[in-house]
């Protein structure tokens, strides 16, 4: 901004806004310094701490500066540091040798807003227990509530062997036990002071997360008898190891590194992260950097796709590297009844673990309950805070239209009883209400209700406790992120759907169940939605699939998740497609896909190659000095990666498609078979396999083929052509979704 810019009537504030630039160009903020894979002296941590406060003093240009600016070096699993800098010291940094980058510490934010049965993974599964006691899933979450049912470690043996990590102890926090054999907290930017300095949960997420990937079986488990069955995690034999890098004000970059740095040196096999923000460049972020060394270790690091949807392009955790994880809906709705004097009953959407306890109340609305005196701004139709007259709100429902959320706070801050709330769009989530309460679609339900309180004169209502129903699945959950991303065009990503919608599991009980410290409500279990809910289903079904196949390589364990994945069913969203990946998972499916298509870490240093990272950068990436890109055989095909999905995203509106995927996969199944091709396209797409039949004579073997598209330019009321390739043996059906995104015109803007 310059001074130019600024019209007189704007001048003072403009000037201001100078003034702060010009302050935050001096104020040192936390930066991070990645420098890539351990030097081989890394194992005195010593020299590497020394080489972070050289590249400091150089770049700072002052010794006692450099000490005190520094606040950590990861050092354990991988090589960099984060330290207080000014912009252009960060930029010094950034050509220093041996830095892979350097960027801004930012906040993340978590994922949230009868799963297993419906996954066809009932409590008498085949499993290999023993060997799945051996498996430790760390969680990189809000930290872990120990006093759940659901983490009782009756019968577990102590932690395996490998297992180096600790346990630290704090406020509300005594220690771990053989099923959360680890738990550790990180807050470098010294966090919210409000905050438990310790592992513990005071948000209930973490719990939640860590529940369903693990949690013994708890019987009778319900939300004030909401959802009442047996809550269990999807490998309940697991062994669970916390890392604490959330807290209430969102999850720093800094912390989420720390996270990694220690799970992988800590012996972790999987890792499972709910969070998400702006995705950036796989190396200036570090989830893709903390999933990428992870990967390098045999780890694979699941993580949510985000909750943006319904929209296109609003995917995040998009590295190849990363499982990422779509939400879809399960097949039990919880709907809220409400009763009108007239004898009417609409239903809506919500969690209302209340019961009336009268036969009905007085109802009013927003407008009528309208402050008229009130000063300042605010919609008070949609109840907006500071609106509303408490006299007119005391004892009654209140209807509110579509508004900014949050109405049934302001409803009870008044003495109100209930309120119904209006939504635009229909929606597929049910949201825990502070006081009795539920969301009805404004055309339909909404009208009724609007109706009646305008034609009666005195209008009253009943809303009664929810109650589940059974609906069609699985679909889409709306809310779900969806692609393309502009990191990753040509990858269809997310990669696979799990539930994520009225979850429910293990909470803590240092918070209430609406998150709301006026809310009474503690409970052991909460029903709660979002990506951050599927992430640790598929990160369980991904264990469960290692624990029947322990040399499989964290690519081939995907692969036979997403080709044995359920497709979801196309329901009014027409873009469906490019929110669900492969499908809902299969955990059992996946157990035998018959073939995989894998990925060692020689095929992502191609792919790193072919995406134009040098010699330099790659070497620093994967430790080695030897990386020569001249002398990769460069990765063929649009992907250059052996991904098991095939997309493809049109450079504009009117390209006509052209795209060549080259693929290898491993017969995972048995000795001798042969797979045949079944390609299924719509018009307008043709979809060639060369060759289409694959013969393989014994185990392990790799067959390549390649799989060319073709079509004119999509006519205007398409924006996606979806095919099918599946290859078949007559006992194992291996399925790739081929998705063409055709971007919009006139193009978006955002
Ligand atoms: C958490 O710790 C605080 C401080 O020690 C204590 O007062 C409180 O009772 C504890 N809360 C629970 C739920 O254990
Ligand atoms: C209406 O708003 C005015 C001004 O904000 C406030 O003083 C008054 O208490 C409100 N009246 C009711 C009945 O809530
Ligand atoms: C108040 O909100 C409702 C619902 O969003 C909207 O229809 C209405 O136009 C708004 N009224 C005003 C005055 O902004
Ligand atoms: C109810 O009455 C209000 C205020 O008179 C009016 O704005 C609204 O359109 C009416 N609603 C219906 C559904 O008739
Ligand atoms: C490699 O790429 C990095 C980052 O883009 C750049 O700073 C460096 O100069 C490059 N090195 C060579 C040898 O081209
Ligand atoms: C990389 O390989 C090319 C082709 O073999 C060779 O010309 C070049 O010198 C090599 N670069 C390095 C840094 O070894
Ligand atoms: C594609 O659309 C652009 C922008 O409208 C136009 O300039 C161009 O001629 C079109 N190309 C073809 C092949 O139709
Ligand atoms: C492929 O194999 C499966 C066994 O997994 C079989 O049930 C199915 O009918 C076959 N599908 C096709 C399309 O041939």
């Amino acid at each position: 901004m310059k001074l130019r810019d600024c019209t007189q009537l704007l001048f003072a504030l403009c000037f201001l806004l100078i003034l702060i630039q010009a302050s935050s160009q001096d104020e040192r903020k936390p930066y991070i310094v990645y420098m890539g894979h351990l030097p081989e002296e890394a194992t005195r941590t010593n020299a590497v701490e020394s080489q972070h406060y050289n590249l400091l003093e150089a770049a700072i240009g002052d010794h006692q500066l450099a000490r005190e600016s520094k606040i950590h070096s990861y050092s354990k699993s991988f090589n960099g540091f984060v330290a207080h800098l000014l912009p252009h010291e960060a930029e010094k940094l950034e050509e220093k040798e041996g830095v892979v980058s350097v960027f801004p510490n930012t906040v993340r934010k978590l994922h949230t807003t009868r799963s297993w049965d419906f996954l066809g993974m009932p409590l008498g599964v085949e499993r290999r227990s023993n060997v799945e006691s051996h498996i430790i899933v760390g969680m990189l979450d809000t930290g872990i509530w120990m006093d759940c049912p659901s983490f009782n470690d009756e019968g577990y043996g102590p932690p395996p062997r490998r297992w180096k990590g600790k346990c630290v102890t704090g406020v509300n926090f005594t220690g771990c036990n053989n099923k959360v054999i680890g738990a550790k907290y990180y807050n470098l930017g010294e966090g919210p002071y409000d905050a438990n300095l310790s592992p513990v949960d005071d948000e209930g997420h973490g719990t939640h997360t860590a529940a369903t990937v693990a949690g013994v079986p708890v019987a009778g488990a319900s939300l004030y008898d909401l959802g009442k069955g047996t809550a269990r995690g999807g490998v309940p034999s697991a062994r669970i190891a916390v890392y604490k890098v959330c807290w209430s004000i969102g999850c720093s970059d800094m912390d989420i590194l720390a996270g990694f740095d220690d799970a992988i040196a800590d012996g972790v096999n999987f890792i499972s992260v709910s969070v998400g923000g702006a995705s950036r460049e796989f190396f200036k972020d570090p989830i893709a950097i903390g999933a990428f060394h992870a990967m390098k270790m045999g780890i694979l690091t699941s993580c949510s796709a985000g909750n943006d949807g319904p929209s296109p392009m609003t995917v995040e955790n998009v590295a190849p590297w990363i499982l990422t994880v779509a939400a879809s809906i399960t097949d039990r709705q919880f709907t809220t009844e409400v009763a009108l004097g007239n004898g009417k009953k609409v239903t809506g959407l919500s969690i209302n673990t209340f019961s009336p306890g009268k036969m009905m109340y007085p109802l009013t609305s927003g407008a009528l309950a309208s402050n008229n005196s009130r000063e300042g701004f605010g919609n008070a139709s949609a109840c907006e805070y500071g609106t509303l007259s408490k006299e007119k709100v005391k004892g009654r429902i209140v209807y509110c239209l579509d508004g900014m959320g949050g109405q049934d706070y302001v409803i009870e801050e008044l003495g109100g009883v209930g309120t119904i709330m209006d939504i635009p769009e229909p929606t597929d989530v049910s949201v825990t209400t502070l006081i009795p309460g539920t969301f009805v679609e404004a055309f339909s339900a909404g009208k009724a209700i609007e109706l009646y309180i305008n034609s009666t004169k005195n209008p009253r209502a009943a809303i009664f406790k929810t109650t589940t129903k059974r609906v069609p699945a699985p679909f889409l959950a709306s809310f779900s992120s969806k692609g393309p991303h502009i990191l990753s065009p040509n990858i269809l990503k997310p990669d696979l759907a799990a539930p994520g919608v009225d979850i429910l599991a293990s909470y803590s009980k240092l918070t209430t169940i609406t998150g709301y410290p006026e809310d009474m409500r503690h409970a052991l279990f909460n029903i709660l939605s979002g990506t951050s809910m599927s992430c640790p289903h598929v990160t369980a079904a991904a264990a469960y699939v290692k624990s029947f196949h322990p040399d499989w390589t964290p690519a081939a364990v995907k692969s036979a998740l997403m080709t044995t994945a359920t497709p979801l069913k196309i329901g009014r969203d027409k873009l469906a497609e490019l929110g669900s990946g492969s499908g809902q998972i299969n955990p059992t499916g996946a157990l035998h896909p018959g073939l995989v298509y894998d990925i060692k870490i020689d095929s992502y240093v191609a792919f790193l190659c072919k995406r134009g990272y040098n010699n330099t950068v790659i070497g620093l990436l994967v430790g080695s000095k030897r990386v020569n890109c001249s002398t990769v055989k460069p990765p063929q095909g649009i992907d250059g990666i052996n991904y098991p999905t095939m997309h493809i995203s049109l450079a504009t509106h009117n390209s006509s498609i052209s795209a060549v995927f080259h693929r290898t996969v491993t017969n995972v199944g048995y000795g001798t078979s042969t797979y045949k091709a079944k390609v299924t396209a719509p018009r307008g797409l043709s979809v060639r396999v060369i060759p289409n039949k694959l013969q393989f004579t014994q185990l392990h073997q790799t067959k390549i083929f390649k799989v060319m598209l073709k079509g004119s330019p999509m006519p205007n009321e398409k924006l996606i052509l979806s095919a099918l390739l599946e290859w078949n043996d007559s006992k194992h059906n291996v399925r790739s979704p081929i998705i063409v995104y055709r971007p919009p015109f006139p193009p978006t803007t955002t």
